[in-house]
Formats: C-alpha cells, sequence, structure tokens
C-alpha cells in the first residue's frame, strides 16, 4: 500500500509517516522544506519531493511520477495570525494557496491513481480553529472551513474513495512550539476539558484508523482530535 503526505517532513505529518510505516505503508513525501525533508528522507529511508503543494504544475509533474497510490494525506498546512485591521493581504493569501488549494492541487491530481486502488482513500487536516473562532486569525480558520465543505462535497463526488479529515486541536509541534513557552503550557492545558494539549502521535493514530479498513465504512466525515475542545463550553464547578 502506497501513501502520500504533505508537509511530513516535520510535526504532525513526520509523525503520520512513522504511524503509516509501522502500518506497513510506502511513503512518498511533498514537502517545502529542503533541510527537513531531507532529514525525514535519511530517517524513513522514503521517497520525496521538494515542492509546494500550492503550485498547480509542481504537483501535477511530481504526482505523476508515483506508480501508485492508495492514501492521500493533504497535511501541508499554515497559520499567520494578523489582526483584520492590520493584516497583510498577500500574507494571507499564502495561507489560501498552501491550505485550500495546495489540497486541491493534490486531490485533483492524485484521482486518476487513487483511483487504479481497491481501496482508497483521502485524508484531510483541519484544526479545531474551524469551530472556535477565534479572534485575529486571519484565513487560517476560514481555510479550514473550506476544506471541511470540500471533505463532504468530495466524500459525495468522489465515492467510492473514503474522503474524510482529522481535526487537531493544540498540539505542540516546530511549527507552534512558541505558542507553549513559560506559563503557557499550563494555562492552555488548562483550557482543555481532558487537561493536557495533545501530541503528534494523538493525531497520526487517528490517521492511521482512517486510512485502514477498520474505518471501511465511514465517510464524509469530519473527525476532531483536541481534548473536547470543541465539545462546547467547559462547566462552571
Ligand atoms: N499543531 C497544531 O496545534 C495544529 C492544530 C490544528 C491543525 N493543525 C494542522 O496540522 C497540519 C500540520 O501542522 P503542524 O503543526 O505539524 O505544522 P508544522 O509547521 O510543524 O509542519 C508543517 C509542514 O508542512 C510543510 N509545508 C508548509 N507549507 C508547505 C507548502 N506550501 N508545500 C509543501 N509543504 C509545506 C512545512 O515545511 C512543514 O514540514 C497543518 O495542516 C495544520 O494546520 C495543526
Amino acid at each position: 500500500m502506497q501513501a502520500l503526505v504533505t508537509g511530513g517532513a516535520q510535526g504532525i505529518g513526520y509523525k503520520i509517516v512513522e504511524s503509516l510505516i509501522n502500518d506497513g505503508f510506502s511513503i512518498t513525501i511533498f514537502d517545502i522544506n529542503p533541510e527537513t525533508l531531507n532529514k525525514a528522507k535519511a530517517s524513513f529511508g522514503c521517497e520525496v519531493f521538494e515542492i509546494d503543494v500550492s503550485i498547480e504544475s509542481d504537483v501535477k509533474e511530481a504526482i505523476s511520477q508515483l506508480q501508485s497510490l492508495d492514501v492521500l494525506i493533504n497535511n501541508a498546512g499554515i497559520w499567520k495570525p494578523e489582526p483584520l485591521d492590520t493584516l497583510d493581504i498577500d500574507i494571507q493569501k499564502t495561507v489560501w494557496e498552501t491550505n485550500v488549494i495546495g489540497t486541491l492541487n493534490c486531490t485533483k491530481y492524485a484521482l486518476p491513481i487513487l483511483e487504479q486502488s481497491d481501496s482508497s482513500c483521502v485524508i484531510n487536516l483541519t484544526s479545531a480553529a474551524s469551530r472556535t473562532n477565534s479572534p485575529g486569525l486571519g484565513m487560517y480558520a476560514a481555510s479550514k472551513a473550506a476544506i471541511e465543505t470540500l471533505t463532504r462535497q468530495w466524500s459525495l463526488e468522489l465515492a467510492p474513495i473514503r474522503v474524510n479529515a482529522v481535526g487537531p486541536g493544540m498540539v505542540i509541534t516546530e511549527g507552534t512550539a512558541s505558542n507553549y513557552e513559560g506559563k503557557a503550557l499550563e494555562l492552555r492545558s488548562n483550557a482543555v476539558p481532558l487537561k493536557r494539549v495533545g501530541d503528534t502521535s494523538d493525531i497520526a493514530q487517528v490517521v492511521s484508523f482512517l486510512a485502514s479498513p477498520k474505518s471501511r465504512y465511514i465517510t464524509g466525515q469530519v473527525i476532531f482530535v483536541d481534548g473536547g475542545v470543541t465539545a462546547g463550553a467547559p462547566g462552571h464547578n
């Protein structure tokens, strides 16, 4: 079985790669960062392509080199929090281009080879931010809401290819580490109903489940893996 993980050179994507290798998958990684990509190649011995998923021609060319594909994980994502009154439109366009257009590019060009597999699926990474409505997130939460809508739409359009999404809450990665410095880790942990922030394996094992036949009757779903953050307001004792 063959899986493609975008943004798999670090963070949640890296753990997804490790988890899927343990499940017996051969892996291809698409990532924009050559240093971390080479480290991942050395660690896992997998196939890697240094590309920006938002560039259609590069995605098309890289996917044309794949022999087969059973699972596509659209994980590459960026966030650029800025308040509306001072935000830079060009910066926010990069969030949309990476998160939404990157997911669109990879899914469109992977489709012909996913269709050749007997049992294929697409797993998109969304975020609890799409539901929690924090101020100052620029286009990030909106981009993830778009990914959730596309997940449901494609589950109908591409069936029997299954299409689901996984929505992490707060997870410490290379990309988010600065949010947890000093007292912030304790404050953020206490804001989670399960009283801890997530780690990358919390997310990767749900992705593994969705990539496996154990989830064969699940499609069009968004599964939040967030310690309860999107369940509602915590009670007051
Ligand atoms: N960490 C969290 O708390 C959290 C919470 C909710 C959702 N998510 C989502 O999970 C996914 C992974 O997050 P993370 O924390 O591991 O991020 P990260 O920044 O640690 O890693 C992201 C990876 O994607 C790659 N990437 C970025 N832009 C790219 C592009 N245009 N083309 C190809 N590769 C690109 C980066 O080089 C990096 O390897 C993202 O979609 C993010 O929105 C993360």
